[in-house]
C-alpha cells in the first residue's frame, strides 16, 4: 500500500498494520521486521498491569510500557485531573507559571531526600538530563571554575537519545558509532556491576571499591579544574537492574565533595517507587546535588520530567538578571502534566506504591534466585524492588553469552508472548519492572510464565 495515501479503518486491524510498516518508526524494529511479522502490536486498551491488543490477546505488562507505568494503567483519577485541567488552563505560558505546575513544585521539594529545593521541567528524561549537565556547567561558571565541563558517567548507563546525553553511558543494545563525533564533555568510567566487574573485583564490595577509585582517578586524569559532574543512576537498568556494592554511592559522594564535582542522579527510571522507596535516592542513602527524574512522575500519563536541585546550586541562579538559569523550554512546566503529576504521586502515597514494590521486588527476588538453581542459562540475577533482570550465559564459568545466531532473544520474547507476558529480551538481558500495584499473585504468575519460557528455550537450543 506505499504510496496510498489513503488512512486505514481503525476498524480495520490489517490496514492499521500496514500503515505502521509504510509509515511509522516503532521502537527500536524496523519496517522490514515489521513486515515479516504482520506489523507490530496495536494497542487497544491497558488495565491494571495488562495491555490488550487490536486482535484480542491480553498481556503482563512486563516493563511498565518502558519503566513508566508505575501507578498502573487505567487510572482514571489520573487521566481525569489531567482532562480537567487540560480544559481550565491548558499551557504553561511564557515567564508566568500555573498553580497545578508550582504546587507539583512544592511537592516534589517535600518528598525528595535532602536539600534538593527547585525544579527546572521537562517533557522527558533526555531533556532532563541535558537539564542537569547545563545547570551543572553554568553552576561552576557562576562560581568563578570556567573550565569545568566535562561530566564523568558510567559504561553500560542509559542517560537519553539526544546528541548531549547519547554519549554519556553507554548501551548493551543501543550502539552510538553513527553518531560521531563523541562531544568533548563526555568521559567514561566503569560500571560497578559485581557480576562482570570490568577491574576485576571479585565481591561486590571490591567491585564497589575499584570503580569508586575510578572515578577519582578519572578525576584527577582530567584535572579537577575540568570536571563538572558525575552521573550515575542509583541502580543502573540497561543491565537488568545492577545495584552498585555497598558503599558505592558514598564514596562516589565524598570523591565528588572531595574535588568540586557536582553529583547529578539520574532518577528516570528509579524516582517514585522503582527501588521500593520512594526515590533510588533513598534506597542508596546518598542525596544528589541535582536529581533528572521523568517517567513515573506521572506514571507515563503525559509527557514530564524535570530537574530539581539543591539551594546551594539553585541559589547560585538567582540574583541580577545576568544570573538567570538561561535554559528554556517551550513546554516547561506544562500544567497539565502536572495536574496529572500530582494526581499520580497521591495515588502513590495513599496505596504505599514503594512499600509495595519492595515487598514485590522481595518476592520476585527469591522467585528468580530460585530460577537460577533450576536454569544452567541463566548467570545471573540481580535488582531491587521492581527494577530487576536475569542474564543469560551459555556457560556458567566463563560467563559467554549465547552467540547471535541462537537467537536467544528473540525465542525468548517470543516464548514470554505465547504467555501473555509483554516484554523485548535484548539478546542476553531479561529486564523485569512490572507497574508497582502488581500483587503477590501477579508476581507468581509472571515468574511461573519467564520460567516456562526459559524452560521452552533451554530445550530448543539444547542447554
Ligand atoms: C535512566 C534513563 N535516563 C534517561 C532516559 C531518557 O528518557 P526519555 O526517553 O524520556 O528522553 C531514559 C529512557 O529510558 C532512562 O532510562
Amino acid at each position: 500500500m506505499t504510496g496510498d495515501r489513503s488512512i486505514p479503518s481503525p476498524d480495520d486491524l490489517a490496514g492499521l498494520q500496514q500503515a505502521a510498516i509504510d509509515h511509522l518508526f516503532v521502537g527500536t524494529r524496523n519496517a522490514a521486521q515489521l513486515a515479516e511479522e504482520g506489523g507490530p502490536m496495536i494497542v487497544t486498551d491497558s488495565d491494571g498491569i495488562y495491555v490488550r491488543d487490536a486482535s484480542g490477546g491480553r498481556y503482563v505488562d512486563g516493563i511498565s510500557g518502558m519503566y513508566f507505568r508505575n501507578a498502573g494503567h487505567g487510572r482514571d483519577e489520573i487521566a481525569d485531573a489531567i482532562r480537567e485541567q487540560l480544559g481550565r488552563v491548558s499551557m504553561h505560558i511564557y515567564a508566568a507559571s500555573t498553580s497545578s505546575t508550582v504546587r507539583l513544585a512544592a511537592k516534589l521539594a517535600q518528598i525528595t531526600p535532602g536539600g534538593l529545593t527547585r525544579t527546572f521541567f521537562t517533557s522527558g528524561g533526555s531533556e532532563s538530563n541535558e537539564t542537569s549537565i547545563k545547570m551543572a556547567q553554568a553552576y561552576h561558571n557562576r562560581t568563578g571554575s570556567k573550565g569545568r565541563f566535562k561530566v564523568i558517567s558510567r559504561k553500560g548507563s542509559y542517560h537519553g537519545g539526544t546528541l548531549g546525553t547519547m554519549w554519556l553511558g553507554s548501551h548493551p543494545f543501543l550502539p552510538r558509532e553513527e553518531y560521531q563525533p563523541v562531544p568533548s564533555h563526555a568521559v567514561h568510567v566503569p560500571n560497578p556491576n559485581p557480576y562482570r566487574c570490568e577491574l576485576g573485583g571479585r565481591t561486590p564490595e571490591e567491585c564497589a571499591d575499584l570503580c569508586a577509585r575510578a572515578i577519582e582517578e578519572a578525576i584527577l586524569f582530567h584535572s579537577p579544574e575540568s570536571v563538572s559532574a558525575v552521573i550515575g543512576e542509583p541502580v543502573t537498568q540497561p543491565f537488568g537492574g545492577v545495584v552498585p556494592g555497598p558503599g558505592y554511592w558514598d564514596r562516589v559522594r565524598e570523591i565528588c565533595d572531595r574535588y568540586g564535582v557536582l553529583l547529578i542522579f539520574d532518577e528516570v527510571i528509579t524516582g517514585f517507587g522503582r527501588t521500593g522507596a520512594w526515590f533510588g535516592s533513598d534506597t542508596v542513602g546518598v542525596t544528589p546535588d541535582i536529581m533528572s527524574f521523568a517517567k513515573g512522575v506521572t506514571s507515563g500519563y503525559f509527557p514530564m520530567g524535570g530537574s530539581i536541585a539543591t539551594g546551594e546550586v539553585s541559589d547560585v541562579f538567582s540574583g541580577s538578571a545576568d544570573k538567570t538559569f538561561k535554559h528554556m523550554f517551550t513546554y516547561t512546566g506544562h500544567p497539565a502534566g502536572a495536574a496529572g503529576a500530582l494526581a499520580n504521586l497521591d495515588i502513590m502515597a495513599r496505596e504505599d506504591l514503594p512499600g509495595n514494590a519492595r515487598r514485590r521486588g522481595l518476592q520476585m527476588s527469591d522467585r528468580l534466585e530460585e530460577m537460577k538453581e533450576r536454569h544452567p542459562s541463566i548467570g545471573d540475577v540481580r535488582g531491587v524492588g521492581l527494577i530487576q533482570g536475569i542474564e543469560f550465559v551459555k556457560d556458567r564459568e566463563t560467563k559467554e553469552h549465547f552467540g547471535e545466531e541462537v537467537g536467544w532473544g528473540p525465542r525468548l520474547t517470543q516464548a514470554l508472548t505465547d504467555r501473555g507476558v509483554w516484554i523485548r529480551v535484548g539478546s542476553f538481558i531479561l529486564p523485569l519492572a512490572p507497574p508497582l500495584i502488581i500483587t503477590a499473585d501477579e508476581v507468581d504468575g509472571l515468574c511461573d510464565a519467564v520460567d516456562e519460557a526459559i524452560t521452552e528455550v533451554e530445550e530448543a537450543v539444547g542447554v
